[in-house]
């Protein structure tokens, strides 16, 4: 493992043959570790930054790279990319780094992975927090293309056109890409350095296998993913956030917080995707109110 500097670390740990780089900061003596999951899938956790901040909380916050993605390894089969190899993963790690129930928080796809566990593992976990996720892909597909349809009418045109002829590098195609974007990913301008470095390192074997083209083209393998029949199982406390512009819509959200019993939903009004990026101080008030709540560890680390 190599320090990096007071209260921080970082390492890579074998986890089912490949090796994934994790990075942790602040100590958690107090109130317990959070285990964030990035989306994609394919994307690294570096767009995360934020929640560093509940280290001066507090927590211990744990990020890591996803199998194939940032600076985890690659898989030597692209087959081997799926929903319940990254469950698994997360377990393994979890067990391994000896970091007991935690609070996990998933963005995007990290969202969907969080509800998956806490369907396999909910034994792992404290509470659950949706930033902009998604339980049921089919419905989150549907949301994105009623935003596409709304945007300036020369964009939709350039992305109907595109899907059809299954071409999505055109520049029309990606100038409109680039417009719905700015509407639902992210609404700062300009990006923060560490979402333009993300998307640019968004890990294509992994993205493009399980994902598709581009956030709204979901044609990959999780295409069909839904458990909103199942979300009434998981009774852990669970936060489910939301921005009002967000690609993965309030539609989407308020569907996750109908079917988990007992959980809270907060809707950011000024932002899309990354709400804490967006509206950063407004989502660490809500985020901590939510996770002090659930009081403090019970484990000394
Ligand atoms: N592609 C979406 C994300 O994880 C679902 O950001």
């Amino acid at each position: 493992m190599a320090t990096a500097g007071p209260g921080r670390s970082e390492g890579r740990l074998r986890v089912h043959g490949y090796n994934l780089y994790w990075r942790s900061v602040g100590d958690g003596g107090a109130r317990g570790t959070v285990l964030m999951l990035h989306g994609g899938p394919g994307m690294c956790h570096d767009y995360l930054l934020p929640f560093e901040d509940l280290a001066s909380a507090g927590y211990r916050v744990l990020f890591y790279d996803q199998l194939g993605c940032g600076r985890s390894e690659r898989a030597q089969d692209p087959g081997e990319y799926s929903i319940d190899r990254d469950v698994e993963d997360l377990e393994e790690l979890r067990r391994t780094l000896d970091l007991g129930p935690v609070h996990l928080i998933g963005s995007s796809y990290g969202g969907l992975l969080a509800i998956a566990y806490a369907l396999a593992h909910a034994e792992g976990m404290r509470s659950l927090v949706s930033v902009s996720g998604l339980a049921d892909v089919p419905l989150a597909v549907r949301e994105m293309a009623r935003l596409v349809r709304a945007l300036p009418a020369p964009a939709a045109r350039a992305i109907a056109d595109g899907e059809a002829r299954g071409q999505y590098d055109s520049p029309a195609y990606c100038a409109a890409v680039g417009q719905f974007y700015r509407r639902h990913l992210c609404r700062l301008d300009p990006w923060p350095a560490e979402v333009t470095y993300t998307l640019e390192h968004v890990s294509v074997p992994k993205y493009g296998r399980m994902n598709g083209p581009n956030e709204f083209t979901i044609v990959g393998t999780i295409r069909d993913w839904t458990v909103t029949d199942r979300l009434g199982e998981i009774r852990v406390p669970t936060l489910v956030t939301v921005g009002k512009y967000d690609e993965v819509t309030p539609v989407v959200a308020g569907s996750i917080h109908r079917g988990i019993p007992g959980s809270e939903l907060r809707l950011f009004p000024e932002s899309s995707h990354l709400a804490f990026w967006e509206e950063r101080s407004r989502y660490f008030d809500v985020l901590r109110d939510f996770l002090d709540r659930q009081g403090p560890s019970g484990r000394s680390r």
